[in-house]
């Protein structure tokens, strides 16, 4: 089981220090959430955060594109040093380009689906991803609950893998606490996206012991 913060909630004059805190605290990955006032309703980070935040941690960096037509940008969030680019299906009529750019980079591609959108959209490039992102909220936020209706798509994406030899490792993102984490674990996820139940707690450390409390 892997967790992997959200930066998000994160003190953004303070992005060296935050990440260097969860890195020791034991996790797997650094999410960063990217936002751009068009495919969600925020704005957030760009490339240069990304290439700012590479020389400060050597975990993983699990970029998460919330952006219309992420192919205009996959080059440039390749280059500043992302580990994983996630696009979302919603986000372009070319979901298998868009996956076959991020590959070229050399870098880990993934496909994300919103809490409206059906497994049976991206069930042709299933194949192709090294992880597939199942948001339990509508992306745009932090703090948001939990929508329990996602949990069978977690489910259903293990059972393909299983069925088909697929490799990918499934992330849930959105209103991950101990509780629901356990409820997707069990459904078959493997990376565990948390954004304010690490950062806006008053100890970080202690909640990420939590969680993989939760999820050993
Ligand atoms: C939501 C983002 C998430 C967000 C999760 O649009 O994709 O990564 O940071 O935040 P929590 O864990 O607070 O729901
Ligand atoms: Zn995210």
């Amino acid at each position: 089981m892997k967790i992997a913060p959200s930066i998000l909630s994160a003190d953004f004059a303070n992005l060296q220090r935050d990440v260097q805190l969860v890195e020791k605290a034991g996790v797997d990955y650094i999410h960063v959430d990217v936002m751009d006032g068009q495919f969600v309703p925020n704005i957030t980070i760009g490339a240069g955060v990304v290439a700012a935040l590479r020389p400060v941690t050597k975990l993983p960096l699990d970029v998460h594109l919330m952006i219309a037509n992420p192919e205009n940008f996959i080059d440039d969030f390749a280059k500043a040093g992302s580990d994983i680019i996630m696009v979302h299906v919603e986000a372009t009529p070319h979901i298998h380009r868009a996956i076959q750019m991020i590959q070229a980079h050399g870098v880990k591609s993934g496909v994300v689906i919103n809490p409206g959108t059906p497994v049976a959209s991206i069930e042709h490039v299933l194949s192709m991803v090294d992880q597939v992102l199942v948001m339990t909220v509508n992306p745009g936020f932090g703090g948001q609950s939990f929508i329990e209706e996602c949990v069978g798509k977690i489910a259903e994406l293990s059972a393909i893998r299983k069925e088909n030899g697929y490799k990918y490792e499934i992330e849930v993102d959105g209103g991950i606490v101990p509780e629901t984490a356990e409820k997707c674990k069990a459904a078959g996820a493997d990376v565990f996206v948390a954004g304010s139940y690490i950062y806006s707690a008053e100890d970080p450390t202690q909640r990420i012991d939590l969680l993989k409390e939760a999820l050993r």
